[in-house]
């Protein structure tokens, strides 16, 4: 169903007071040829009603002639922002940039956040912001899970359908996406509800089945036969499976580069309001998939750059893979069972 402008409005003042907004702070809007104008008119509207000091920087778009699709996390390359002094120097002097573009995996991010400006990205459709608009509880129990990744050295992955991964863990830092950001030098993305680290460099190794109903993003499918990727060293070394292991295989295989097959972020999913079902709902070009990413007790894994922890690994081929039905451990503490949330002060009310 369509939001009003009335509803939405007052998400966007909600989530910009979560973020900590205060009269008279410096906001800057980023935005290009794609974004969603019902956004961008609350957004502009909810900051300006807060007391912010508001720009708004619209850049051209990028990468339309060599990326396969539309959809901004699918393609990885430079941003608009790569040698345009005139917007990092409004965005650096800004406390607050509200990303209705996209800028993840970009050095230009960092560079912005490293001054200690803080930074929301929210891209999905109002619908999808309103459904899954963040709350202080969410914040509870994604730091609640980040204390527990934090501090282990390894995570154990298993499911009846066949997986068995192990990966250690302390190289990379702990991401949290709870859905504001509300301190100084923060990324965050509204919506979200997750948790993610990477492995230490060459040290995942065993095996990820993707089973029937897993889901594959950015193509936004749900698998039909299940894939088995074998994993030494950090790396997928080979996968089986029937037409979804052909097709994803022929996919990673156009970027000609082996780094794609490198195993990128593993967390898992807290977000309650977020449906496993949702993307069955939607036109692929309409969202961005992040109920996929988020929803509760997934195991969402992924392949290619780990630049965004700090990493050296820089590829424009990333794939997001939440699966269902798995148990995640660290250093031998059940996270989830069977997909299921199992520590208390994780769990939604
Ligand atoms: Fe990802």
């Amino acid at each position: 169903m369509a939001i009003s402008d009335v509803q939405l409005l007052q998400a966007w003042r909600d989530v910009l007071k979560l973020s900590n907004l205060k009269a008279g702070e410096t906001v800057t809007i980023l935005t290009s040829s794609d974004t969603n104008k019902q956004n961008l008119t609350a957004a502009r509207n909810a900051a300006i009603d807060l007391g912010a000091v508001l720009t708004v920087v619209d850049l051209p778009p990028t990468n339309g002639d060599i990326a396969l699709s539309r959809d901004k996390v699918a393609f990885m390359g430079k941003t608009a922002l790569q040698g345009n002094k005139a917007a990092m120097a409004a965005l650096k002097q800004s406390d607050l940039v509200i990303d209705l573009m996209l800028l993840l995996f970009s050095p230009e991010q960092a560079e912005i956040l490293s001054g200690g400006t803080r930074m929301l990205l929210a891209v999905e459709p109002p619908e999808v912001l309103m459904r899954l608009k963040p709350t202080v509880d969410d914040r509870r129990r994604v730091l609640a899970a980040a204390a527990h990744l934090g501090s282990a050295r390894k995570m154990t992955v298993t499911s009846k359908a066949g997986t068995n991964l192990e990966c250690d863990l302390g190289e990379f830092p702990v991401l949290t996406e709870y859905g504001f950001a509300d301190q100084p030098g923060r990324w965050d993305h509204w919506p979200s509800g997750f948790l993610a680290t990477w492995p230490n460099e060459k040290t995942a190794h065993g095996t990820i089945v993707i089973d029937r109903g897993d889901i594959l993003l950015p193509f936004k499918s749900y698998v039909q036969e299940p894939i088995r990727f074998n994993i030494k060293d950090g790396y997928v070394q080979n996968m089986e499976g029937g037409f979804d292991a052909e097709f994803l295989k022929s996919y990673m295989d156009s970027f000609n580069d082996r780094e794609v097959y490198a195993i990128s972020h593993v967390g898992w999913g807290l977000q309650p309001r977020a449906q496993w079902t949702a993307l069955g709902l939607y036109d692929k070009e309409a969202t961005i998939g992040m109920d996929a990413r988020a929803f509760y007790g997934n195991f969402l894994f992924s392949t290619g750059p780990n630049t965004e922890a700090g990493g050296k690994r820089d590829t424009p081929c990333h794939m997001d893979i939440p699966l269902r039905n798995c148990s995640v451990s660290l250093d031998g503490v059940p996270m989830t069972i069977n997909g299921n949330i199992v520590v208390e002060e994780q769990k939604a009310a």
